[in-house]
């Protein structure tokens, strides 16, 4: 096993930020038409010596075991951020202590850099508007999934595409 799957075994074991966030400010939801993984972020701001920061990220994902990992540690490395240094960060920074992703794995890294990025230009601010007219990921996959856009796989399959 690389050191990059050990480490992402670690994350994955004990992910961080993972769940809806009832107070977001902003939302962002992406889907990869590649393997059918799905991935949302949620984000609060806050204010701190003058600028509005990202006081704390959270995240759910359907499929891929190292899109799980890569968000938990992008939204640790989120804290504190403003939106501008944010949108600067590629998947690998994205992935923190995981290391550098192995080119099988980069498009993973792109679900959670897309999906925080959507959630940054895209949605609106106000938690009124953005947060209780979002559905929640789960609700969107059965409605794909009964469509037979997607197929799910199991967060405990040995499967990680
Ligand atoms: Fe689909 Fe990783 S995001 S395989």
């Amino acid at each position: 096993m690389s050191d990059f799957e050990e480490r992402a075994k670690e994350a994955i074991a004990n992910p961080q930020n993972m769940g809806e966030m009832e107070d977001a400010d902003r939302v962002g939801t992406v889907g990869s038409p590649d393997c059918g993984d799905m991935l949302r972020m949620w984000i609060k701001f806050t204010e701190k010596d003058g600028k509005k920061v990202i006081d704390r990220a959270s995240f759910q994902s359907f499929g891929c075991q190292t899109a799980i990992a890569v968000a938990s540690m992008a939204t640790e490395l989120l804290k504190g951020k403003t939106s501008e240094e944010a949108k600067e960060l590629s998947p690998h920074d994205l992935s923190g202590d995981l290391g550098s992703l192995p080119p099988m794995k980069i498009h993973c890294g792109e679900l959670v850099q897309n999906a925080l990025s959507q959630a940054l230009d895209e949605n609106p601010a106000s938690t009124e508007e953005a947060v209780p007219s979002a559905p929640t990921l789960a609700s969107d996959m059965n409605s794909a999934s009964k469509k037979g856009k997607i197929k799910i796989v199991p967060l405990n399959s040995e499967e990680d595409a």
